[in-house]
């Protein structure tokens, strides 16, 4: 089946479905009229069955880039089941996809890692592509919109092949899309979600930051200090998602980067950055930082959240760190020695945190960008903020895109370069 054949067979099975159930209520409503309930009831079930089948026998051709038991090292491209939405959810046509670190660092690990997930597998969080169809209860998404969304599929709470985004038609829920403008090509767009979760949830959510949302007046008054957040590791995807919105909340933002990033980070809104790699970074920041009030940190990047909580333990305010790079080491194990390995070093890098925490009086805690599907976050960045931002330009979807091909086999390639390091850019798939 072609691509317009696929769209055209989902707005048919729309249009079909409200025929036949409209059909199957006149029926009904005759049947009530001239024969027992029982004999209606019988009618109607049967009615619905035959409906039933019809709707799946017009479900488009799905294929998927499946995470197997068999090859794990390796996607396999093959057929995937359909799944029409339920009353919240809205099913699109990915045109398409972005890569994840979480994405082949389960490949790689296997059961070693969110162990909720079985194979086979449709993995993949980010996606942009055309609505074919909604649920009974979405509001203000129609069939045929541009959009993008949080895919959920690796989620321990959704755990569903049918939410993963490295498929053709990915089932996401409302609270998780945004309608996007003509003008931003689905390459631009794929690049947000994950990242845009996680940095919303530890810059927004209560149990994090908890700080003014975007197009809030800020809660100081004139005379206070000025209110900085520190976002160390701004270059990277999560990064540039984190400095917009802070910046938008109308906080002073400080980042970290490499020099040659520098620039690229200031024109997302940071108003001072440093290298990440300079030993005398910490220090000029917590200069820096004398003369304001400091609303907390995002620690993104390896060996990023003890620089932080270093600077936070000698700066004016608040005493968090929002964690978003777990503690593991730079090589992904594979085998059980290399894991074992892996998992003392990360024990014993929560242990040194943990002392350091009890020693400075400044608290971290691990993010986990899908969770926002679960909490208030989701709607309010999706639904609410980002459609406008992203319309009026306040908004840029970032990093940019690094384009590893067309078509769903060339999703492993994307995240192979992925694992090899990227700076300031998002590997995409086009579908
Ligand atoms: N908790 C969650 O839910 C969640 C969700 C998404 C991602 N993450 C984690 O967040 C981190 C970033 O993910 P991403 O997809 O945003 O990354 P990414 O864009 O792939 O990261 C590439 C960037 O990392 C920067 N970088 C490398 N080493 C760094 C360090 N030691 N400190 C600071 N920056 C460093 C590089 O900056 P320069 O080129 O400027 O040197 C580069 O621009 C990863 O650890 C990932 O696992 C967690």
């Amino acid at each position: 089946m072609s691509s317009n054949q696929a769209d055209q067979a989902a707005s048919d099975q729309v249009v079909f479905t409200q025929d036949v159930s409209d059909m199957a209520l006149s029926h009904q409503a005759a049947s009530n009229e001239g024969t027992t309930s029982q004999d209606a009831s019988d009618e109607l079930v049967s009615i619905q069955d035959a409906l039933n089948q019809v709707v799946s026998n017009l479900a488009p051709s799905n294929l998927a880039a499946w995470f197997t038991a068999d090859s794990p090292q390796i996607l396999m491209v093959g057929p995937a089941p359909y799944t029409p939405p339920s009353a919240h959810q809205i099913v699109i046509k990915n045109a398409a996809v972005a890569i994840s670190t979480v994405d082949w660092a389960k490949q790689l690990m296997g059961s070693k890692m969110s162990s909720w997930i079985k194979h086979p597998f449709v993995l993949g969080n980010n996606c942009a592509g055309k609505v074919v169809q909604v649920g009974d209860m979405v509001s203000d998404i129609k069939i045929g919109d541009r959009v993008l969304a949080h895919a959920l599929s690796m989620d321990p709470v959704v755990n569903n092949s049918s939410e993963g985004a490295f498929q053709h038609y990915t089932v996401v829920r409302d609270n998780m899309v945004t309608v996007i403008p003509e003008w931003l090509s689905y390459e631009e767009a794929c690049v947000v979600p994950l990242s845009l979760s996680t940095a919303a949830t530890a810059l927004f959510q209560s149990e994090f930051l908890s700080l003014n949302r975007p197009g809030t007046t800020l809660r100081s008054n004139p005379n206070s200090l000025p209110e900085a957040v520190l976002i160390w590791g701004g270059s990277t995807s999560v990064g540039c998602n984190a400095i917009q919105l802070a910046a938008l909340a109308g906080y002073e933002v400080i980042t970290t980067c490499a020099p040659h990033n520098f620039e690229y980070v200031t024109t997302l809104g940071a108003s001072a950055v440093f290298d990440y790699l300079n030993e005398l970074t910490v220090p000029q920041i917590i200069h820096l930082f004398k003369g304001k009030t400091v609303v907390g940190a995002i620690a993104i990047g390896n060996d990023s959240t003890e620089p932080c909580m270093k600077i936070l333990a000698k700066s004016n305010g608040s005493k968090f760190v929002a964690q978003v790079t777990f503690p593991f080491p730079e090589k992904i194990p594979t085998t059980t020695y290399q894991l074992f390995r892996a998992k003392a070093a990360s024990k014993w890098s929560s242990i040194k945190i943990l002392i350091k925490s009890k020693r400075s009086g400044v608290k971290t805690k691990l993010v986990f960008g899908s969770s926002a599907a679960h909490t208030e976050v989701g709607s309010m960045i999706y639904r609410e903020f980002l459609p406008e931002a992203l319309a009026g330009g306040t908004f840029v979807t970032a990093p940019k895109p690094l384009i590893a091909g067309k078509g769903l086999e060339h999703i492993q390639k994307a995240m192979d370069w992925h694992l090899m390091g990227v700076s300031a850019r998002k590997l995409v798939v086009s579908l």
